[in-house]
């Protein structure tokens, strides 16, 4: 097989002249026939103005190519996709897919032997891993890391589980307009991700137990000289693996790496969306993630990261306390530790490497761990035929097991035009209903399924309610929330059903979610359903594609013909 810049030429009909042009173009930058004669590691840039959590970036690519260069190689960069979640519209979710395929093509098209995917934001470091186990290139992930915490009147505060809880506070009253606007000021105080157990510190530290970056490396903050000793070390690393012709992708995101991941996930108390990515990485690699399985993980795995928003600390401080390898020490008996790692050793070998922190409490021992079950739980029943999922280490205990009456909305914006009027006929036991958030029906599967508690409600005080959607939350939030309703309701699933006043019961130590309707009036509010207008396969471009294409959650929210296996049997592989 080719390599450097002999690799993938463009299609002129003459392979010898493709080769000439190419070094012809690529020597107007200036580089010598000695450069052009070593292995090429292709180096993503995702730096964008609209994206201040890939703000290092460009330091990040400035140390890759050094490491690159050391170890003899040629660094090359190139631009893709790069996505920011308050900067998405109309959700980050919509456009993961169209990064994953953009950085798929582009690895896919240029000539590298290896390449260094730099991500942090929540959906880039999965898009990128989709990408990765499509073009099946020797890939190394490098995440950009977490922000430092903030500061506010002696409080240490994080981005965005203190987003959200004191945006909470201001909606109750508590906070007023100029005290929110200076906490705006306090909540990301640095480049880098969000800091608490979110969707991006879900994502670095589950890649890091996949096997895909460097080991130690997921929690590094930002900021910190060790990052940028990581990048330049990962160059060096991705520089070994074209040399060497691997390891691919594939060949370490086996289906007990994806195992061990979904250990990580429970134990970390991390993102729900962490299990919606990894189902769709899982699935460039022709793997399934079973829904049972990650119950039953959760059923074994003790929640040990004493981490917010299941816990009180933020990513630094579990970082300086071992990071994932170390807390991964706990959990030895339930993990594949053979499973190979980027670096060319194995995930035991890695974790046997993790220093022991004296005094350290934010990594728990499983005596001491902040919940004896796994984060999540997966909920099935006549809501929910294709499955739930609740994150129960953010939840309220009281309200596990919970029967109320259902308050229907009918969408996002139902939601917002009514959840704070003060006619609402609604009641801290009531069970807040929102359709329609689906990855069809939003479309995108937009992060709103963190409904808030209605205005007058929470100016009685009252904190948490069960609130449940077929959309999605966000890593950082919390409440007794039952998320990725499956199927959607804007494809016919029965949350399309409910009606204001219908019983609700939740039932998370037996795993349901159900509705108290008989059949027969089930059966008739089928016959009168109609889908909604947002439902449209005839949209042009890639919102046209989104909608005929996109998967439900339980497959990953991922384009039908994107994924490995019998789902895509009918697209041949590349
Ligand atoms: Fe980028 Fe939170 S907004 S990680």
């Amino acid at each position: 097989m080719s390599k450097g810049m002999r690799k993938g030429l463009a299609t002129y009909g003459d392979p010898g002249f493709s080769l000439f042009l190419r070094k012809a173009f690529i020597k107007a930058m200036g580089f010598s026939d000695d450069a052009l004669d070593r292995p090429i590691i292709g180096i993503t840039n995702t730096f964008s103005d609209f994206n201040p959590c890939h703000g290092n970036v460009p330091r990040l690519i400035e140390a890759v190519k050094r490491g690159v260069m050391l170890a003899g190689g040629l660094p090359m960069e190139f631009p893709t996709v790069s996505i920011h979640e308050s900067f998405s519209n109309p959700t980050s979710m919509f456009l993961r897919n169209l990064m994953a395929m953009d950085t798929e093509e582009m690895i896919r098209a240029q000539p590298m032997d290896a390449v260094v995917l730099i991500g942090g934001c929540d959906k880039t470091v999965p898009a990128q891993l989709m990408a990765a186990a499509s073009a099946n290139v020797p890939a190394i992930m490098l995440v950009t890391g977490p922000m430092l915490v903030g500061h506010y009147k002696g409080e240490i505060l994080g981005a965005c589980t203190d987003c959200r809880r004191l945006w909470g506070q201001h909606r109750a009253g508590e906070f007023s307009e100029a005290e929110i606007e200076e906490v705006s000021g306090r909540l990301a105080p640095t480049q880098g991700t969000c800091m608490v157990m979110g969707t991006a510190s879900t994502m670095a530290c589950v890649t890091e137990a996949l096997g895909m970056s460097l080991p130690g490396t997921g929690s590094i903050p930002a900021t910190h000289a060790d990052r940028f000793r990581a990048a330049e070390a990962t160059g060096a690393r991705a520089t070994a693996m074209a040399k060497a012709g691997g390891p691919t992708p594939r060949q370490i995101m086996t289906k007990a790496a994806f195992r061990n991941a979904l250990v990580t996930l429970q134990a970390l108390g991390g993102s729900t969306n962490g299990l919606v990515h990894l189902t769709a990485v899982a699935g460039r690699c022709g793997i399934r993630i079973d829904l049972d399985e990650v119950d039953d993980l959760g059923r074994k795995v003790p929640v040990l990261a004493d981490l917010k928003p299941s816990g009180q600390h933020y990513l630094e401080h579990f970082h300086w306390s071992g990071g994932t390898m170390r807390m991964l020490r706990e959990l030895k008996e339930l993990l594949a530790l053979d499973a190979p790692t980027i670096d060319g050793s194995t995930l035991g070998q890695s974790i046997d490497a993790a220093a022991e922190i004296p005094g350290q409490t934010i990594i728990r021992s499983r005596e001491t761990a902040l919940s004896a079950t796994g984060a999540m739980a997966v909920l099935r029943g006549n809501l929910a035929p294709g499955g739930a999922i609740i994150k129960q280490s953010a939840a309220s205990p009281k309200l596990m097991s919970h029967e109320g009456r259902a308050v229907v909305f009918e969408s996002v914006e139902d939601l917002t035009n009514r959840i704070d009027d003060p006619n609402l006929d609604v009641t801290a036991n009531d069970v807040l209903v929102m359709r329609n958030g689906g990855p069809r029906g939003a479309p995108g599967m937009p992060e709103a399924g963190y409904l808030p508690i209605p205005r007058k409600l929470a100016r009685q005080g009252v904190k948490d309610m069960v609130r449940i959607s077929d959309a999605r939350m966000s890593g950082t939030a919390f409440g007794t929330i039952v998320l990725h309703i499956t199927p959607e309701s804007a494809i016919g699933g029965p949350l399309g059903l409910v009606r204001s006043g219908d019983r609700i019961k939740l039932d998370v130590p037996n795993r349901r979610i159900d509705m108290l309707v008989d059949d027969a009036t089930l059966a008739q509010r089928r016959k009168e359903w109609q889908p909604p207008k947002e439902i449209d396969d005839t949209v042009r471009g890639y919102a046209g594609l989104f909608q005929r294409s996109v998967l439900q959650a339980d497959e990953g929210c991922d384009f039908d013909f994107l994924v490995d296996g019998p789902r895509a049997s009918h697209v041949k592989p590349r």
